[in-house]
């Protein structure tokens, strides 16, 4: 069987081990939740980049392109969209490209460069993205993409759901193994998914700025089908659309 395997943060990454692998993407908060919610609601694709300067020199190059991101979970100035989810509905986004930069997320997927293909992973798209993984042979690698170089607990919990949710077709080695027990113990103790989430820095610094909404959102498991792919030699990420799935 092959082997599956994580990382906290994308700084732990050993990018030797990541050619021939599928690395799966992780930032719950908000960024993967978004792009899949975007793609989900038409987006042609999405542009990750990891700077605020080039992406506006990207959206001015690509003719109606759309300028979208956060730092500090704020949308900068002259930007058309932040980086809640709800903003990305169908009428703001359906048939545009979007040129996305995020503090986390963007810079974790151009961290992922060499790997054989970069999907991206949330709680939303959790059932449509172990469909996907669960048919493929290659190792795979979840990159969480924490917040400010520090581990968040939201990322770690939705690598540990898709380890244990890929138990019968990817042999875990010990960190992923880690993360599948970190994140059934952190729901059991918490009583719930979305308390356990809540319970996160992310989530308390994002509540603090208004957007309590997204976190709740962020939390709602497997009600988005798209699994989005980002290909390293366009840059564009675009949306693989499976039949849904409820994990156990
Ligand atoms: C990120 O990529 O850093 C996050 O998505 C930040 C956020 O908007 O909460």
């Amino acid at each position: 069987m092959p082997t599956l395997s994580a990382v906290t943060l994308p700084d732990h990454l050993d990018q030797e081990k990541l050619t021939g692998s599928i690395a799966v993407v992780i930032d719950v908060l908000r960024a993967t939740t978004t792009i899949a919610q975007a793609l989900q609601h038409g987006a042609r694709c999405i542009i990750p980049v990891a700077s605020i300067d080039s992406a506006r020199m990207i959206a001015h190059k690509r003719q109606s392109a759309l300028l979208c991101g956060e730092r500090g979970g704020i949308k900068p100035e002259g930007f058309t969209l932040g980086n809640s989810p709800a903003e990305y509905t169908q009428q703001a986004v359906g048939g545009r490209d979007l040129v996305l930069t995020t503090t986390n997320g963007t810079r974790a997927m151009h961290m992922c460069d060499a790997a054989y293909e970069v999907l991206t992973g949330s709680i939303t798209n959790l059932g449509a993205l172990v469909n996907e993984l669960s048919t493929r042979d290659q190792h795979i690698v979840l990159v969480c993409s924490g917040t400010d170089r520090k581990v968040s607990l939201e990322d770690a919990i939705a690598a540990g759901l898709i380890a244990q949710a890929l138990q019968s077709t990817h042999t875990p080695d010990d960190s992923a193994t880690l993360l599948r027990d970190a994140a059934l113990g952190a729901i059991q103790s918490h009583g719930s998914l979305e308390l356990a989430i809540a319970s996160s820095f992310h989530a308390a610094r994002l509540n603090d700025l208004g957007f309590g909404a997204d976190v709740r959102f962020a939390s709602q498991r497997s009600c988005c089908p798209i699994v989005p792919r980002f290909d390293p030699a366009t840059g564009e990420i675009t949306g693989i659309e499976q039949p849904q799935k409820t994990l156990g």
